[in-house]
């Protein structure tokens, strides 16, 4: 739902609740629109007064003669149902409620806030709140909001779930220089959420760079489709607040525990290119960036300063973010050598010294932006007695000019003395900043967006894997049936079998003799272990026995095994004894899914065995991500897993093809079965060729 010209350009717009008196927000509201510039028609709407701001009132908006595209409601909330209903039946398209006192006051708000939802689907019409401050668009020219004052205009969007913070960043935004194309305000999201602005912001000419502060995500699903297709266009910065895990469902697996809501919203950001930032500072910071520069080529960063300690604060900042310090090409190294004073640094960073004037900032501004090896520049400028900051910030201009294909950065270190180059810059559009982490920051963000755009396109999905349903349907059937949640080992085993992920099969014996079979069958040596839904440790009963060779071994282990469980769990019920293989040792990793309320199955991999928890080892992604070769190997070169995998210490490499498959395949099942809540196979051992899940657990929910 991309096409909200009806909120953003509408050709006529009516307050309803317009007032006549300055201190309502029914009054701000068509004195914003007025003072916006609005070319459109404005209807202000009150049934008890006749003009407001010389524009002539409507008793209600059954009164106006043509069509409405867009109303902005301000009357108080038990009025606002009424009054939907008769901007539904006038055909309008969109309406704004800025009125607060729906669900945030608890269940009659809610209630009234269904209403409202009603009423807009019953007409057709999109809603915008409430509890919101409204929106702007610079461009139309328009300002539907009871704000304080209108933005520059400007290529940044933000879009907020706190009307508070439209209000305040507003207020920011004329002393820090900064212009935006349009303002949201998302108020309680009763139909039109951030998928649906992101969207419309996406296709909006006008829009360069796309920020959100949100507190909750409405719709996991539509927000990763969204968000994939629209980062593709522009770069979406988000600043999710609330780290809360009460998204998070209770895990007893080693993945649910691993996982929570931080992490599939972090999970989720990355997968649809959208990039996360914690605090205000970065998320406008980032906004800055994308705004004015353009994408890096590569992460290759010169540094040119006239002070040392900062710039080996900034190199150091460099060193721990995705980029990396540019090496330069050797003329550019002898020409720096030619022209700067013998003891400057001509290595990056480039120290022109602290007596520089700006002529040789300006030599080594030209240099690295000439240079090939380098893809953006920071200036980094500390005030000395003979330094001339506005003159080096007029230079930064005209290079920047000559070179638009490359980001320039400047950190202007100080106050007072260098207000007047700040402004300069600012103006002139390079993003400045007081001290190099923010600046290094900044950077690193555009370059992974930079990154990230080109990955995309080269990654070809892997073609869907045979597997066999109707087994894991049956199985799901027979365990419901049995009243349990918890699949017993030999179910989990055959449920991974159908999916051709490895595993080692465990089969039920109910008596010796099926045992021996089974042994003889699967082939020796076996594991005995015995299966009840009531034993979770197995061993500490004495239920499991290894290392079986013949017949006559299974045969004494399998009544050793029913003899002690008996004695130790004579209520227990007991299934009978699952018969497996004895498997080789092998390189221990774990496969496990968990599943987010918001953003559904998300898969972990990394080093298994017991030591999962502790060590952490674990990389995650959404499911319906690992569609594709590239991905999966990512993931799995995340973990410290992975160099065991390839090899350490002169040890084989393992597997690593099949184990692609296996985590490939396992996004599959928890895609295609959403009553798989969690699963575990850990360890799976992977070999040289091959690999074999060991243990496997997966629990599924009950049924409605
Ligand atoms: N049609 C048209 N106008 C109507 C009307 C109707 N059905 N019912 C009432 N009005 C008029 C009123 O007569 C009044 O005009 P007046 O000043 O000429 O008398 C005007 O609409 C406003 O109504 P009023 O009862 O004075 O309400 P208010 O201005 O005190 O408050 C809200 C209305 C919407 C501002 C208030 O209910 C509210 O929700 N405030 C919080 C807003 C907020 O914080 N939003 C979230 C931001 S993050």
């Amino acid at each position: 739902m991309s096409d909200l010209g009806f909120l953003f350009d509408p050709k006529e717009v009516a307050v309803i609740g317009a007032s006549a008196s300055p201190q309502k927000i029914g009054y701000a509201i068509v004195s914003n629109l007025v003072k916006s510039g609005y070319k459109g028609k404005i209807y202000p709407i009150n049934p008890r007064v006749k003009e407001i701001l010389g524009l002539p009132c409507h008793p209600s908006i059954g009164e106006v003669e043509g069509p409405v595209d867009l109303a902005v409601i301000a009357v108080p909330a038990k009025y606002s149902i009424g009054v939907l209903q008769e901007c539904g039946e006038a055909g309008v398209k969109g309406a704004i409620i800025i009125t607060a006192g729906f669900k945030e006051t608890g269940i009659e708000g809610l209630k009234l806030e269904q209403e409202l939802q009603a009423v807009g689907q019953k007409y057709g019409m999109r809603l915008v709140g409430p509890n919101c401050v409204g929106l702007m668009d610079t461009h139309t020219p328009l300002n539907a909001s009871f704000a304080a004052g209108f933005p520059e205009k400007g290529n940044i969007s933000f879009i907020s779930q706190s009307g508070a913070m439209v209000i305040a960043i507003l207020d920011w935004s004329f002393q820090a220089g900064l212009g935006f194309s349009r303002f949201i305000s998302l108020g309680n999201k009763s139909d039109l959420d951030e998928s649906d602005f992101i969207e419309s912001c996406a296709a909006d000419p006008n829009t360069r760079v796309i920020l959100v502060y949100a507190e909750d995500i409405s719709d996991g699903e539509k927000f990763i489709r969204v968000c994939t297709t629209a980062s593709r266009v522009k770069p979406i910065v988000i600043l999710k607040s609330g780290t809360s895990e009460a998204g998070a469902q209770a895990a007893s697996s080693h993945t649910g525990a691993l996982a929570g809501s931080n992490l599939a919203y972090d999970t989720a950001f990355r997968q649809s290119g959208v990039l996360r930032t914690d605090d205000m500072s970065d998320l406008f910071n980032l906004g800055l960036a994308f705004s004015t520069q353009p994408l890096p080529r590569g992460n290759r960063v010169a540094i040119i300063t006239n002070s040392g300690g900062p710039a080996i604060i900034a190199t150091d900042a460099i060193e721990k973010s995705g980029l990396g310090m540019a090496r330069f090409e050797k003329a550019t190294i002898d020409q720096l050598r030619e022209n700067l004073p013998a003891e400057s640094n001509i290595y990056n960073p480039i120290d022109v010294l602290g007596d520089a004037r700006v002529d040789r900032f300006l030599f080594a501004l030209e240099r690295s932006f000439e240079d090939e090896n380098v893809d953006s520049v920071i200036v980094i400028f500390s005030p000395t007695a003979v330094s001339e900051p506005e003159k080096i910030a007029d230079t930064i201009l005209e290079q920047r000019k000559k070179y638009p294909h490359k980001p320039v950065f400047a950190v202007y270190m100080g106050g007072k003395t260098l207000a007047k180059g700040k402004a300069i810059l600012v103006k002139g559009n390079v993003p400045t900043f007081t001290f190099p982490e923010s600046a290094v920051k900044a950077l690193e963000g555009i370059s992974r967006y930079a990154d990230f755009r080109q990955a995309r396109d080269a990654a070809p999905q892997l073609p869907l894997p045979q597997v066999d349903r109707t087994i894991v349907k049956a199985t799901f059937y027979d365990v419901i049936k049995d009243r349990r949640v918890l699949l017993m080992g030999h179910e989990a085993s055959q449920v991974l079998d159908a999916y051709g992920i490895p595993v080692n099969r465990s089969y039920l014996a109910t008596s010796v003799e099926e045992a021996c079979q089974i042994s003889q069958k699967i082939g020796f040596p076996v594991v005995l272990k015995i299966s009840s839904p009531r034993i979770a440790h197995k061993t500490d009963v004495g239920g499991v026995e290894i290392g079986l060779h013949s017949r006559r071994e299974v045969e004494k282990a399998y009544n050793r095994i029913t003899e002690r469980v008996n004695r130790f769990m004579p209520d227990a019920p007991i299934y009978g004894i699952e018969v497996s293989k004895m498997v080789d040792e092998g390189i221990e990793v774990i496969i496990g899914m968990s599943r987010d309320i918001q953003f559904g199955p998300m898969i972990a991999f990394g080093l298994g065995g017991i030591y999962v928890n502790l060590l952490q080892d674990v990389s995650f992604r959404l499911a319906s991500s690992l569609n594709n070769r590239k991905a999966i190997e990512e993931m799995i070169a995340e973990t410290k897993a992975f160099t065991l995998l390839k090899g350490y210490r002169g040890q084989k490499s393992a597997d690593i093809d099949t184990l692609i498959d296996a985590i490939y395949r396992t996004a599959r099942l928890v895609q295609d079965f959403e009553e798989i809540t969690e699963m575990d196979i850990n360890p799976l051992r992977v070999y040289s060729r091959g690999a074999t899940g060991v243990d496997v657990k997966i629990t599924i929910s009950k049924p409605d």
